[in-house]
């Protein structure tokens, strides 16, 4: 293992040894390898650097219990970044090699993968772009598809300490956009309105659907998890969020692991007053407790307080961290090991 104070690291880039590029020219991809160089080489006029066109993936390696080292459902990150292309104008990387080069990614870099229990975790950043001139408005021809490393640390300073959100009156999305994709677009968009909140104390924002602006979307990089007073889970339902794999499994592990009802639906900002419990989820993010949102200067404070996670929130948190770490028994097909 590299001699890194793991304990410490927060979510930032730390340069690995090893990354996977595979190159798309005349209509076809090669075949990809791993390489040593870092650094990305292109024209000036590319596709990526006038228009944008790129999208990435994330999701995390971990180290478990009793030694193995694990990632988590890689196939749907795969799916989804399929899904992203094919709204971009992009070519998909196909799914299957997709997983292989995010397997060979970790194993390449396998000293990287923090020791159990550090707290850190190795995340891992598959991505494309457009790479050759475009000057007109249209889709490149050519594409690169990477993929690199990094360890990391908790995504919110504190780690799992409540947080105070504030409702954003800038949106990430638009409606009929690519809110549900994960497109590099939609964190620009988002780039103005995290700096703001930052400055005024809120450690993120909450968007409201860009069209009627009373339903709860998400964050600039989670999706929102509700605990109703009786224990339901509650997941805000739109077009326009990113399908968080977190919050698909979270609401797997809430009716197969704790037995809660499920509920994923549109949810309304009104009806936020009467919830027990918020947090924000991702894989970024794990579980983040949220134990305030503020609406210009409207505080709503959840019962759970700002001092701990709510108990379902613990739960919630508690299983799930301990199926991708190897703890707990995880359902088929969610872990892939790295041999
Ligand atoms: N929503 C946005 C906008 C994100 O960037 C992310 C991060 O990937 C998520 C939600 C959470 O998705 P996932 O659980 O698949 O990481
Ligand atoms: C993730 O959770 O993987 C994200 O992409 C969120 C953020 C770092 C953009």
């Amino acid at each position: 293992m590299k001699d890194i104070d793991w304990g410490s690291l927060g979510f930032g880039y730390v340069q690995t040894d090893k990354r996977f590029v595979a190159n798309f020219k005349d209509g076809a991809w090669d075949e990809g390898a791993l390489v040593d160089d870092p650094m990305v080489t292109m024209s000036e006029c590319a596709g990526v650097l006038q228009y944008a066109q790129t999208c990435f993936e994330g999701l995390k390696a971990y180290r478990t219990e009793d030694g193995r080292i694990v990632t988590f459902r890689p196939d749907l990150n795969a799916a989804r970044m399929a899904d992203s292309c094919r709204r971009l104008e992009m070519p998909v990387f196909p799914e299957d090699k997709w997983v292989e080069a995010v397997v060979e990614t970790i194993k390449a870099n396998i000293d990287f993968v923090p020791p159990y229990g550090s707290g850190a975790t190795l995340y891992i950043r598959p991505y494309m772009f457009g790479i050759n001139p475009v000057i007109g408005v249209k889709p490149a021809n050519d594409y690169q598809f990477r993929v690199f490393c990094t360890p990391v640390g908790p995504y919110f300073k504190g780690g799992v300490k409540p947080i105070t959100i504030r409702v954003s009156d800038f949106d990430r999305a638009a409606p009929n956009g690519t809110g549900h994709i994960k497109a590099g677009l939609n964190y620009a968009m988002s780039l103005h309105a995290i700096v703001d909140a930052h400055n005024q104390g809120f450690a993120e924002n909450m968007y409201l659907d860009p069209k009627t602006r009373t339903k709860v979307e998400e964050t600039g990089g989670a999706n929102f998890i509700f605990i109703t007073k009786d224990g339901t889970l509650v997941t805000p339902k739109s077009d326009s969020i990113l399908p968080s794999i977190t919050r698909r499994s979270l609401c797997v592990v809430a009716e197969k692991y704790l037995g809660m009802k499920v509920e994923h639906r549109e949810v309304f900002f009104d009806e936020i007053k009467d919830f027990a419990e918020c947090g924000l989820c991702g894989t970024a993010a794990v579980i983040s407790p949220v134990g305030k949102v503020v609406d210009h200067g409207n505080e709503i404070c959840f019962p759970a307080g700002m001092e701990e996670m709510g108990p379902w929130t613990k739960k919630l948190y508690d299983t799930l961290t301990g199926i991708q770490m190897g703890r707990l028994e995880a359902p088929e097909g969610w872990l892939v090991e790295i041999k």
